[in-house]
């Protein structure tokens, strides 16, 4: 299902309705969290993108048995008494969340062996707070030959682990840890995003005891085993985010379907502080623009504060805006690598270490890019959106990781987008 590029015909304004299904970023470790329990677990609101595929194959290789549904938007996953314990480097190198199977096989099987992770090229992205955690669980953990290897042959136990960042994965990961080890563990400073609390949902769903989701302190009570369980994943905030964006920019009026305000209010408040009209309707949010955007400065945070992945959608706003904006990059520091892509569309940007200074322009002008990771892909064809003439964004795989029909949704809200 992947695009080499994406070809955008611009200027465009989007008008419509736009269904947003299950978040990636929950979606993933939805699936690796299902390796807690032994037998059939069932997800709902599954996105058809390209990294639940890789997943599922990293599933089915460690034994459990993966049937996607993509009509109905579901995924069971079969798994067995004794799942194995090895994640290869062929799998893991494509997708960063691959290291979310780390906790759980710890706690199910004793042992894991987890290459090194790739995923998109946004910053160094250590793995020292999962690593740390583990070992604080009890766990002996150490690198070799390109894999983390942990073993906790009888089993780990609670205790209390301050994280020195939020890091979403680290706490995922320590909470599928935690919850089949003995006693209780406490997170402190845990990641607060709603992917967090979502998989905490699922883990009380197949018996856990959890407490503080959605808090910065996660305490854990260790449970002899889970039971499969059914679990609908919560609406991509990040995806939600990405069509606001593209409303106001394109001077738009976009109904999306699914989307939860209550995740995204710092970037909904930015985009009314451009000039957006944001409304929340019974099954979604409704963002109108009419006129040319003002210009909005923004820092990134961990949740509730403004999310890194909208970052790149936030530049490309700037770049077409009123007025001067800086933008601030304060969770990956590599993040800024698509914005010589976006320079290439005319627009007017400095970066200096961590902030980015955009000097809006009436319009850019179309030209040949690449993505550099999936957001930054997303961002480009919105930037090709407000350019004139004709933007190709070269590497689409990227979008196609985290945008299930990218180009068909655009397409229904008016704009000439193809795949080629
Ligand atoms: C997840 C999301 C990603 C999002 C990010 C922040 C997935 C698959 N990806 O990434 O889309 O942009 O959260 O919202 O869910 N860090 C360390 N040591 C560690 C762990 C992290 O130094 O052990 C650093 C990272 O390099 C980064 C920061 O902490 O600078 C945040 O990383 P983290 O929150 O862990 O992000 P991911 O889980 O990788």
């Amino acid at each position: 299902m992947s695009a080499d590029a994406f070809r955008v015909v611009g200027p465009a304004r989007l008008v419509g309705s736009v269904v947003v299904r299950g978040a990636k970023n929950s979606a993933l470790k939805l699936m690796a969290a299902s390796l807690l329990a032994t037998g059939k677990n069932t997800l709902l609101n599954i996105p058809h993108i390209a990294d639940v595929e890789i997943m599922a194959e990293l599933l089915e290789r460690l034994g459990c048995t993966v049937v996607h549904d993509t009509v109905a938007h579901s995924l069971t996953i079969n798994v067995p008494e004794v799942p194995g314990h090895k994640a290869d480097y062929d799998l893991v190198r494509k997708m960063r969340a691959s290291i979310n199977v780390l906790g759980p096989l710890l706690a199910r099987v004793g042992e894991a062996e987890v290459a090194l992770p790739g995923g998109d090229a946004i910053g160094s992205r250590g793995l020292d707070f999962h690593i740390e955690g583990l070992r604080a669980l009890g766990a002996d953990v150490h690198q070799e030959h390109g894999y983390v290897i942990a073993k906790a042959p009888h089993g780990l136990t609670g205790a209390t682990i301050a994280l020195d960042f939020p890091s979403v994965g680290a706490t995922e990961n320590l909470m599928t840890a935690a919850v089949l080890s003995k006693g209780t563990t406490i997170i402190e400073n845990a990641a607060r995003e709603p992917d967090i609390a979502d998989i905490g949902e699922f883990l009380i769903a197949m018996g856990a005891k959890i407490e503080g989701l959605g808090s910065s302190t996660i305490t854990i009570h260790g449970v002899d085993r889970l039971n499969p369980a059914t679990h609908s994943t919560l609406p991509d905030r990040i995806v939600t985010g990405t069509w606001a964006f593209a409303a106001a920019m394109t001077q738009g009026d976009i109904t999306i379907v699914g989307g939860r305000a209550e995740h995204l209010e710092i970037p909904l408040d930015k985009l009314v502080a451009a000039g957006a009209v944001v409304t929340t309707t019974s099954d979604g949010i409704r963002v109108k623009m009419d006129r040319r955007p003002s210009a909005i400065d923004v820092a990134t945070l961990p949740y509730p504060g403004f999310p890194t992945d909208l970052q790149p959608m936030a530049i490309c706003l700037n770049a077409i805006a009123q007025g001067h904006a800086l933008v601030t990059e304060n969770v990956f520091e590599g993040r800024f690598m698509f914005v010589n892509e976006l320079k290439r569309l005319g627009a007017t940007i400095t970066v200096d270490g961590h902030h980015a200074a955009v000097n809006g322009l009436p319009q850019l002008s179309g030209a040949p890019v690449a993505a550099t990771d999936i957001r930054a892909g997303a961002a480009l064809v919105l930037a090709g959106l407000v350019s004139e003439g004709i933007t190709i964004v070269e590497d689409g795989y990227h979008v196609d990781r985290g945008y299930p029909d990218f180009a068909e949704d655009l397409r229904s809200l008016g704009a000439a987008v193809t795949r080629v």
